[in-house]
């Protein structure tokens, strides 16, 4: 952290109360309303979300028990019968939605497209008709590896309406890490595209598919190509199909199935403290009304709102907060291919004007890095559409905060710092734009019916201000059921690291955290060795076995060190096999090897040969020390159970 930082978190007291022209229009108008929600949740949780299940969403068939709670496996709504996809389309063809654009795409080249809901009903219903033509069913595994095309959002909606689970991997993994991940959802179906644009070059995502598959992915029957950018690709003749070729011939028409509320609707892999990464299990009916509820009164959703959200469909944040969650609201969400690049550091800005949007959500890094290409950019641009803006993936500093409330807020819009994770599925810890008042770098309180607390490794609730491990104490409707494949996993990893309290599960986030005063949350980052690169969660482990997969690579330690625009930056130490000398080269060729591995998420910033690492006595690499050596700080903390000092003299001088 930059030391203009330091002080910008010290000085930065100030709170900011919902202005009241965005207070009168809110669902949600003040603290009281939000107080009266949040004791309702508290004292009957299930029939709080059973009524909200109710009137929000449409069932095939009603659930019997609203909440079954055998910990840590939970039921949502029980035997209730319903399908997200129709939720986020068919309801709404019967209202003036129909004609209302539900996806505004714009493409990295400046192409663009609007499709209204019966539009977007139409593909999904096309796609879904040709992926079973292909041969998947209820209860398969598709693969989606996509650019940030209508096709992507398309392929997502198709496998919910056939009931088939999709897994969304990252367009910006490698063939490598696809492969892993196709192999343990065991996908039957990959659903990609020829290419995406991404800062002006082609990113060759059908090549990564081959790859991944010629490396072993047996369970995968059928390849489906959409056409994006248009270079030649290799297609297998009876594997892969194109898209364009099949949507000719399949019909329109394709009911959505019937699905259980606890029916598996998506894998999502994120990374944790192992090698490999977690596929975070959700299923259909809690995760609808969950993603539902919390987008309508976060973003404080109306008819006319153009709502932004910047995130890839490949992680959490565009599963919940690009498709599902604005569709089942029966919003307009503006989908966006490209990135800030140096031939258009302007680019966002140019699309909320070209769009008028007026909720824009997006993360930490991402203001951090505007605040660097300057203030002309959005100052050129007039953004007098915005009312609201948010926050999502680390805590923002308070000087990003402010720069983001100013410079893009005009002083007008309040900010949603929106807490959550992959496994949660939804907002946990967030303001209500008309009622919370924010301060900079705070998620504020906890969204109604979720039980929130900081507390020690033992679960007793730490006291004001003080720092302990962020918990929640109750279930709630989208979280995540189980590791794929791996309930043994799930447990240990969520709900064993904090025994049980008094006979009550405390499901473990991973987060650290203090609340002050007055009860508000702030999120101090991860506990585990998990790192948070521009806001993408990636693990230690993860590039440690990258690295040592290198022939020249003995052993690696990798810890994260503070980075002023990606937030944390990956620095790896590496003992090097005897027979490979240490060399700039190497450096290089090791970072691209991570980036095959892996992807270029975590390419390491730094390399460092060494010829020891600093253990335990039974063996366990001490990575605090690596994090004080990587920030160029002074160590701390104890060193007695250390096995060899001089090693850190060695590191110091190194
Ligand atoms: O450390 C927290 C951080 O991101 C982690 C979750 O990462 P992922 O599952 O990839 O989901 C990211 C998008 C929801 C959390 O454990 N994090 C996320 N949002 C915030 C945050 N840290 C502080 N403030 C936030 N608003």
């Amino acid at each position: 952290m930059s030391e203009s930082n330091i002080e910008s978190i010290l000085q930065e007291k100030r709170v900011f109360n919902p202005p009241q022209k965005f207070a009168d229009h809110a669902a949600v108008r003040s603290m009281t309303e939000y107080q009266k929600l949040y004791n309702l949740a508290e004292q009957d949780p299930a029939g709080f979300w059973a009524k909200l299940a109710e009137k929000e969403l449409h069932w095939f068939k009603r659930w019997g028990k609203t909440l079954d709670w055998q910990p840590p496996f939970a039921k949502w709504f029980v035997n209730g019968k319903i399908n997200i996809s129709y939720n986020c389309l068919d309801r709404h063809l019967t209202t003036q939605r129909r004609d209302k654009p539900a996806l505004i795409w714009e493409g990295e080249p400046g192409d663009s497209r609007i499709l209204t809901y019966a539009q977007l009903h139409q593909e999904v219903c096309q796609m879904a008709n040709a992926i079973k033509q292909l041969g998947v069913k209820k209860g398969d595994r598709v693969g989606i590896y996509m650019p940030m095309i209508p096709e992507a959002a398309i392929a997502m909606l198709a496998c919910a309406r056939i009931g088939a689970a999709h897994s969304v991997v990252f367009g910006g993994f490698s063939a490598e890490a696809l492969k892993s991940r196709l192999q343990d959802a065991e996908a039957k179906l990959v659903i990609t595209a020829d290419g995406g644009w991404r800062k002006d070059k082609i990113v060759p995502l059908k090549d990564a598919v081959d790859q991944a598959i010629a490396l072993d992915v047996p369970t995968v029957q059928n390849v489906l190509v959409v056409q994006r950018t248009q270079q030649e690709i290799a297609m297998q003749p009876g594997r892969d199909h194109w898209w364009h070729e099949l949507k000719a011939e399949v019909s329109s028409n394709c009911p959505a199935e019937q699905m259980d509320s606890e029916d598996l609707l998506f894998i999502l892999y994120t990374s944790g403290t192992t090698g490999k990464p977690k596929g975070v299990v959700h299923t259909t009916g809690g995760y609808n009304l969950y993603t539902h509820m919390t987008f309508k009164w976060t973003f404080d959703i109306k008819e006319d709102d153009v709502y932004w959200c910047t995130a890839d469909v490949g992680w959490i944040t565009g599963h919940s907060y690009i498709v599902y969650g604005p569709l089942s609201n029966g919003a307009t969400t503006v989908m966006y291919e490209g990135a800030p690049r140096p031939s258009n550091p302007g680019c966002f800005w140019d699309v909320v004007e070209k769009y008028q949007v007026t909720i824009f959500y997006t993360a930490p890094t991402a203001i951090r890095a505007f605040i660097k290409m300057g203030d002309e950019h959005p100052n050129r641009r007039e953004l007098s559409s915005l009312r609201l803006l948010g926050t999502v993936g680390e805590p923002i500093n308070p000087e990003a905060w402010i720069w983001y409330h100013r410079v893009i807020g005009g002083e007008r819009c309040p900010i949603v710092d929106t807490w959550w994770q992959t496994e949660t599925g939804g907002f946990m810890l967030t303001p209500l734009p008309g009622a919370t008042p924010t301060k900079p770098g705070s998620a504020t309180l906890p969204f109604p019916g979720i039980v929130a607390d900081v507390v020690d490794l033992g679960g007793n609730p730490v006291g004001e201000n003080q720092g302990g491990y962020l918990v929640i104490k109750h279930p709630w409707p989208s979280m995540m059921r189980t590791v794929y494949k791996d309930d043994d996993r799930f447990r240990r990893t969520y709900w064993e690291h904090i025994p049980p309290k008094d006979g009550k599960y405390l499901y473990f986030a991973g987060d650290g955290a203090r609340k002050d005063e007055d009860g508000y949350f702030w999120v101090m980052g991860r506990v585990d060795d998990v790192m948070n690169i521009s806001g993408h969660r990636l693990g230690t482990m993860e590039v440690e076995s990258a690295l040592v997969s290198h022939p020249a690579v003995a052993e690696a330690a990798v810890v994260s060190r503070p980075d002023e625009v990606k937030g944390e930056d990956v620095y790896a130490f590496v003992i090097l096999n005897g027979t490979h000398a240490s060399s700039d080269e190497l450096k290089q060729e090791l970072k691209q090897h991570v980036v095959k591995e892996i992807g270029a998420i975590a390419r390491p910033g730094e390399i460092r040969f060494t010829d020891a690492l600093p253990k335990t006595r039974s063996g366990k690499i001490i990575r605090r020390f690596l994090r004080n050596l990587a920030a160029g700080e002074e160590l701390v903390g104890d060193v007695s159970t250390m096995e060899d000092l001089s090693v850190l003299d060695q590191l110091r001088q190194g």
